[in-house]
């Protein structure tokens, strides 16, 4: 059986990108839910009916684990899933914790960049609450980023000029990590570290949540011998390349770039 991965669009690709590191003979289903991207902007009623009717959809393809590869749909409706299917689900959100840790002894800031929503919510509030230090915790939405990652525009030309205004009421000298809490941030990874100082590390939760499954799969003996094939739905509807990229070969070659 394989495993399926869910995203409103490309971002759940760099959770993807992880997991085929660890767990390189398994087979994949990937969900993105092109029809409704972007959630972070939308409303959380809205965003949890269609994550729902996603995961009905994708429980209905023999699968044995799922990952919720987006930190905005696992802040709104991971525990209502967990509680309907038998399989594991995985969800993912803002490496707040080992951001904090890493702080330690440093006079220094973490900033958490995600979506207006999981920003918003109860759960990433509460996540703050909970590891504390939360005065030396600041965030910013940057919708920009998911927009331009679905139209597959890694243009710096374009993307430089959204994140300077963006980050301009911030002195970027007073972080020291900054937290990529969307699953569509990784493939800035590069462009953002050109533009914060020197040193500043940039964590998100991707490897941890591939992790995760990998220690899931080996405890319920469940390790497949399968090739890494994925198998690509856009929407509910199978598509041979969903990213229009002729391969999505060419977005793991970005996320290798660091
Ligand atoms: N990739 C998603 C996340 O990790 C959401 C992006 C969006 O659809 O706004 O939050």
């Amino acid at each position: 059986m394989r495993i399926g991965f869910f995203d409103s669009g490309i971002g759940g690709m760099t959770v993807l990108h992880q997991a085929l590191r660890i767990l390189p003979t398994e087979d994949f289903l990937f969900y993105a839910d092109t029809s409704h991207v972007p959630y972070g902007e939308k409303m959380k009623e809205e965003v949890r009916e269609y994550v729902i009717n996603a995961v009905d959809f994708i429980a209905n393809q023999n699968v044995k684990a799922l990952v919720v590869a987006c930190n905005t749909a696992t802040s709104i409706v991971i525990e209502e899933l967990r509680k309907q299917y038998d399989f594991p689900i995985l969800g993912i959100e803002p490496a707040v914790k080992p951001a904090i840790e890493e702080l330690e002894g440093k006079q220094k800031k973490v900033l958490v960049l995600a979506t207006s929503l999981t920003l918003k919510e109860k759960k990433y509030r509460d996540l703050v609450h909970r590891i504390g230090h939360g005065e030396n915790v600041d965030s910013l939405p940057l919708p920009g980023l998911v927009q331009f990652a679905e139209n597959l525009e890694f243009d710096e030309n374009k993307v430089v000029p959204y994140l300077e205004k963006e980050l301009s009421l911030f002195d970027l000298h007073q972080y020291s990590t900054v937290v990529l809490g969307c699953t569509h941030f990784p493939y800035f990874e590069g462009t953002l570290r050109r533009i914060f100082p020197e040193g500043v590390d940039f964590i998100s939760g991707s490897v941890g949540t591939a992790k995760n499954l990998k220690r899931i799969l080996e405890s319920k003996d469940q390790i497949n011998q399968g090739t890494g094939n994925i198998e690509f739905f856009k929407s509910g509807i199978k598509v041979e390349d969903p990213l229009t990229l002729s391969n999505y070969e060419k977005l793991f070659k970005i996320l290798d770039e660091f």
